[in-house]
């Protein structure tokens, strides 16, 4: 046996089981997979990651030139330098109406990290955490680490995939600790109106010990007329909600890694704690980025929302076009998740399709249009296309997949 084969042969035995027990990120897996096409000489056209096209604006790069040059090359406090967490303290008054300190902040190396710091710093064994659905591939898979226990509640394609505070309250058990959302969400574009917060909030009330992880990272990228609404700015429930945000989607700057919590003291003392033993401070470069961006003009983040609302009324128009597809209207961020399960069982007289995974594949394989399985995002009827492409690639890949469904049978 070669020592390739004897390597690959003894790796799962020896890896933990809490590593054999995670699903690789499958928007991460097709994003690969479309690169591995697209080297082989394929036209590919990438429409699975989740990141902006927009180059981030001028005066974020000036400021990380001038950190360099200032000589910010040192570790930085565990929880951030003071002037970013003073900014983001800002920045949640001013945009989100929420009072926290400089001291209830911990920046960490992107809003993935700081969701995953959250869920190890309140969750138990056992503990359980209701995930509103369809959701961000992560979310589980983080409560997995935590030897927690994921509570799925679907929200209705018909609700444009929004839980409502009665399917809450019938999933809240003894055991539960964190709600779990996005808003705007990723995969569905959704946005929950304060209405519907404020109705999900009074169920979280009568439950003491139920916390709330808000994921925000969307927030900047929301395209209805009432605007964002954080549900941390609710008084009853201000210790209860610690809001995850950071700058990658409404600044263009998802290298960057930024993210952060926003919490009651002891729950920052737990992620800075944890982030202490684990990463230290992130990147001294970045955080002073992200101070310039909290601090800095909105004008670039407002042109390139206006850029995501137009593809979407573009991407949602032509998808509505192809039979059997079923289109909600995201209402922010820049996926469309069209319910494709009319496909289901068809087959092109080679391969059968019967599911989002062989579906995804199958276009990726077919039509070299690189698109995420629902599955993944608890919702396994749909698959996740993004929209944060120029138009010509957006309206050329709409194409290939009406062409390629055409000969599904
Ligand atoms: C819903 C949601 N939350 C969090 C993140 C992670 O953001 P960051 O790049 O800041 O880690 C993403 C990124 O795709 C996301 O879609």
């Amino acid at each position: 046996m070669s020592a390739v084969a004897e390597q690959t042969q003894v790796a799962p035995r020896l890896l933990a089981d809490r590593i054999n027990a995670l699903e690789e990120s499958s928007t991460l897996a097709m994003t690969k997979m479309a690169r591995e096409l697209a080297a082989q000489g394929h036209r590919v056209i990438s429409l699975s990651v989740g990141e902006p096209d927009f180059k981030t604006p001028a005066h974020i790069c000036e400021a990380a030139k001038k950190a360099i040059d200032d000589g910010f090359h040192g570790y930085s406090p565990v929880a951030g330098y003071p002037d970013l967490r003073k900014a983001i303290a800002d920045k949640l008054k001013r945009d989100n109406n929420i009072d926290w300190k400089p001291e209830n902040i911990v920046v960490s190396t992107g809003a993935k990290h700081s969701l995953a710091n959250v869920i190890q710093v309140l969750i138990n064994p056992g503990d359980e955490v209701v995930i509103f659905a369809p959701y961000w591939v992560s979310y589980s898979e983080m409560v997995k680490l935590a030897e927690g226990k994921s509570v799925i509640v679907n929200g209705a394609f018909d609700n444009d995939f929004k839980v409502t505070a009665a399917q809450l309250e019938a999933a809240i058990t003894p055991r539960t600790r964190i709600v779990m959302y996005a808003s705007p969400n990723n995969p569905t574009g959704a946005v929950y109106s304060e209405k519907e917060l404020r109705e999900i909030a009074a169920v979280i009330e009568k439950h003491e010990d139920v916390y709330v992880l808000a994921d925000e990272i969307y927030e900047y990228i929301n395209f209805t007329d009432e605007g964002h609404f954080s549900i941390g700015s609710i008084p009853a429930l201000k210790d209860r909600v610690i809001t995850v945000n950071g700058v990658a989607k409404g600044y263009a700057m998802t290298g960057w890694r930024i993210g952060f919590t926003a919490a009651a003291k002891w729950i920052a003392d737990g992620v800075e704690k944890l982030q202490g033993q684990v990463t230290s401070g992130t990147n001294s470069i970045a955080q002073k980025a992200a101070t310039a961006a909290f601090n800095g003009p909105m004008e670039p983040s407002i042109e390139m929302t206006k850029a995501y609302a137009r593809r979407r009324d573009l991407v949602v128009g032509l998808l509505r076009e192809i039979p059997g597809f079923k289109v909600n209207m995201p209402q922010g961020a820049f996926y469309a998740f069209p319910d494709v399960s009319y496909y289901f069982g068809k087959s092109d007289g080679t391969t059968q399709i019967n599911d989002s995974d062989d579906f995804s594949n199958w276009l990726l394989n077919n039509s070299y249009v690189s698109t995420v399985a629902g599955s993944g995002f608890g919702a396994p009827d749909c698959i996740r296309i993004s929209t944060a492409a120029a138009d010509e690639a957006l309206v050329e890949a709409v194409q290939r997949i009406k062409d390629a469904v055409a000969t599904l049978k």
